[in-house]
């Protein structure tokens, strides 16, 4: 695993030719997961927003429905070799959008974005999109589709700040929120790699990023053997 400095120099590294200098604070470790508060700059930002964009317009986002049938408030869809679904038949990895298409690949700025905070060669399987329109929200829990969990999750934040509520591997235990801003990343290994995770709410319009305000969220899976 490499240490902040090291993510902070591929990170100043990946910015030369002509692009604003990244500035880059280490990581703080909350109950083991790692917080690169502003890893990416605003310029970067909105290059992987148009990136979404497009992965958007070839894999359009849906309103996912749980297996016990309520509808979720984000709106999802995928790129890489595998997307995460959800619907009446279930939590899973596929690999096609629900229109039958093959996901887009991921896009590169995102995969720099892994490489940086996790110096892992094997690239994830899935970015998963989550779209945050005003009122959405996420609740408590655990990633847990993969087939591996030696790998962390990546998860990326671009646009409006959201509450993120964090806990241990085991419900019952305590939880800590913290606010996620724009360009924030969080890498959910080791410890904190199962533990229950959500989005409690987010402040509509407290972000310039997406013009229409909202929040989008890009975790980033190896699922192995899926
Ligand atoms: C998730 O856990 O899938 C999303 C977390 C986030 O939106 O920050
Ligand atoms: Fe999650």
């Amino acid at each position: 695993m490499l240490q902040a400095a090291d993510a902070g120099e591929i990170m100043a590294e990946k910015m030369k030719s002509g692009k604003e200098p990244q500035k880059v604070q280490s990581p703080v470790e909350i109950r083991g997961f790692r917080m690169f508060s502003g890893l990416i700059s605003r310029a970067e930002q909105e290059e992987m927003v148009a990136a979404v964009r497009d992965v958007v317009a070839a894999a359009p986002l849906v309103q996912p429905v749980t297996p016990g049938g309520r509808h979720m408030s984000v709106r999802m869809t995928a790129a890489g070799r595998l997307g995460w679904v959800t619907d009446r038949r279930g939590y899973r990895y596929e690999p096609l959008h629900p229109s039958g298409r093959p996901w887009p690949a991921i896009p590169a700025q995102v995969m720099a974005v892994w490489q940086a905070v996790t110096g892992i060669d094997r690239e994830p399987d899935c970015c998963l999109v989550n779209f945050y329109a005003e009122g959405a929200r996420m609740g408590l829990h655990q990633d847990k589709d993969e087939g591996d969990f030696s790998f962390p999750v990546v998860s990326i934040s671009l646009g409006d700040e959201a509450l993120f509520r964090m806990g241990g591997q085991d419900r019952a235990e305590g939880t800590q929120s913290l606010w996620l801003r724009s360009g924030d990343v969080v890498v959910m290994g080791g410890a904190a790699r199962l533990a229950w995770h959500g989005i409690d709410r987010v402040r509509h319009g407290s972000s310039t990023l997406l013009s229409q305000g909202g929040r989008i969220n890009l975790t980033l899976r190896v699922v192995a053997g899926a």
